[in-house]
Formats: C-alpha cells, structure tokens, sequence
C-alpha cells in the first residue's frame, strides 16, 4: 500500500464519539482535525471535548499540560475540504444512517489525498456496504471505538472483504499507538464482537421496561448486582445516547419487517425510546436519559431521578 505510517488524522463527525476518538489520536501524539457541519456545531463539540479531557485526566491521573498539549493537536474546522488536506488517515463517525455515511465517503474520495485510508466507527453496518461509495474498497476498514474511549482502551479493526491485505497490520499498528488494544477480525460481523452481545441485552432491558416489568434502576440493580458487575444496561444506553440507540433500533426494526413473523419487542423498544428522544432526554450528553446527570459530568455517574 502507498501508506505506512500514519501521521495526520481526520476525524469527521464531532458528536459523542467523534470527540473522545480525537481525544484519544490526539493524546497520543497524532495530529487530528475534527469536521463537522458547522462552526457553530464544532464549537459545541470542542466544550464537550474539552469536558472528556478534564474527566480522562482526572481518571487517567494525567498532568494538566499534557491535556493542554493534547487539545493543541486538535484542529477544528468545517470546511471539507480544507479538513481533507494532507491527512493518512479517515475515521468517519457521523450518525448511523447508511445514505449519509456514502455521501461522506463519497464526497471525501474527492477531497482527500489518493493514500488515504478510509474507515468507518459504524455500529451497525458492514465495511462493504459503504467500502464501494468510498472508491476506495482496497483501502477501506471499520475502525469501531468503545465509549469511554480512554477507559475501555479496545478498538474492532475489520478490514472490507476487498481490502489489501496489509490494511489489517496498518490498522493494528495505529491502535496500538494510540493506546488500544486491536480486535482483530478475520472477516466481516454485523455488530462486531460485543455489540452482538449488548444489542440482545438492551433489547430485553428495553422491553421489560416497556412493558412495566420493572424500572430502569431496577432492571440494572438486578443486572448489576445478581452478576457482580458494573456494565449496567440503561447506563450503557444513556452513555451511548438514546438517539443513537433509537437509530440502531430503528435499523433492526426495518429489516425485521421483511421477515415473515416479526417480533413485537422492536417495535415496543422503538416507542420507549422515541418517548425520550421527543424529550430531548437523550443520555449523559444531554444531562438526562432513563438518569439525570449533573450537567457538569459526563462519566456515566448519575443523582437518581
Ligand atoms: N455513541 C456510542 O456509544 C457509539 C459507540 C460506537 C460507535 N458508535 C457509532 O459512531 C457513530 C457516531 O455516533 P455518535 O454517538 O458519536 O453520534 P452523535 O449524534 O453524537 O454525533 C454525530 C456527529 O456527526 C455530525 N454530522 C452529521 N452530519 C455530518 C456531516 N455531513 N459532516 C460532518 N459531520 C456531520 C453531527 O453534527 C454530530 O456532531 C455512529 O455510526 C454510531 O453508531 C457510537
């Protein structure tokens, strides 16, 4: 492949996932410029940003001049093309909605440079749904990153089934160096690893609660407590952003329906979260989800409802 080492990242999407991702490149040295569609919308993602930067270096005991280094790495600008310029590497991380991850890729294929790498932070879709809009399938991979990013310090790399073989080894290496541990796969899965792990989790969570069963404090206590763990499903959710969860809900909602006994749990899942998403109750992002959260806190830490 053209490209070995990589030096300049661009991060394209500056929500939730956006930031702690150039959080994390940036923290480690790598030059990243964030892009979002707006100056206004980049000035929201850089407070946010900057909140992640304050709770990691309170959480990863870092010297506050290294997180002031670290925010200077980062260059924020909405221009697309101006943000293409010079970079090695694309992280792609807007919302999970197909038509417009092809149009980004689409219209970066004709901004970056010819060596750039293309991956996607996608949840849901598969690298080959989206390698072919970026007319670059050689040199196309999902990168998925867990929240917090700094604290769960793994990372999915599935190269698309048309990638050159080296991709997998560039991509290792690059997580590595920015403090991940690769998830390396063979071959291409819906939902990665875990996420097909958790999707059947929130969608028992969700439908319990939809169904009255129980409050969400109440279906995590027993979560939490019968389990011995701290991986609290309506916490995790509100950390994901319920807009995003409704998203990743709606995806399995629509291709349920082509299936000939569709399951009512989707559909009971979909109005649940819709009800808070109309709320604009949308997780730890916007102080209150299924929790309320203190607004200056963003660690998943929560006062009750
Ligand atoms: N939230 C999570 O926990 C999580 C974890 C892993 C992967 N993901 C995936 O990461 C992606 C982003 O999720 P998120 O939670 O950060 O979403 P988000 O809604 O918080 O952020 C998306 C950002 O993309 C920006 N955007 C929209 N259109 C754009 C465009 N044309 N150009 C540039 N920016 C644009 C939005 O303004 C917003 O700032 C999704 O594919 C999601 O499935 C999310």
């Amino acid at each position: 492949m053209a490209i070995q080492t990589i030096k300049r990242v661009l991060v394209v999407g500056g929500g939730t996932m956006g930031q702690q991702i150039s959080l994390q490149c940036a923290a480690h040295g790598f030059s990243v410029v964030l892009n979002d569609v707006s100056d206004e919308q980049l000035s929201l993602a850089r407070t946010s940003l900057v909140k992640f930067a304050t709770q990691m270096a309170a959480e990863l005991q870092l010297p506050q001049s290294e997180i002031d280094e670290a925010l200077n790495r980062i260059e924020w600008i909405a221009d697309p093309a101006a943000a293409a310029e010079d970079v090695d590497l694309l992280i792609e991380s807007v919302p999970e909605d197909v038509w417009l991850k092809r149009r980004i890729f689409a219209q970066f294929d004709g901004l970056c440079p010819l060596h750039t790498l293309f991956t996607t932070n996608t949840s849901t879709l598969l690298p080959k749904e989206l390698a072919k809009h970026s007319k670059r399938p050689r040199q196309f991979a999902a990168l998925h990153f867990h929240p917090n990013v700094w604290d769960s310090n793994f990372v999915d790399v599935m190269p698309a089934t048309a990638a050159d073989p080296e991709l997998a080894d560039i991509l290792r290496k690059f997580a590595l160096a920015i403090g991940q541990n690769p998830i390396m796969f063979e071959r291409e899965s819906r939902g990665y690893i875990i996420n097909r792990f958790l999707f059947g989790i929130f969608r028992q969570a969700l439908s319990m609660s939809a169904q009255d069963i129980a409050s969400p404090e109440e279906i995590d206590r027993a979560f939490t407590g019968v389990l011995n763990t701290d991986a609290a499903p309506f916490r995790i959710m509100d950390r994901v952003g319920l807009d995003t969860m409704l998203s990743i809900n709606k995806f399995w909602c629509k291709r349920l329906l082509y299936l000939p006994r569709l399951d009512p749990t989707f559909r009971r899942n979909q109005k649940l979260l819709e009800s808070y998403v109309a709320r604009g109750h949308l997780g730890v992002k916007a102080g209150r989800g299924f929790y309320q959260y203190p607004e200056s806190k963003t660690d998943g830490q929560s006062s009750h409802k």
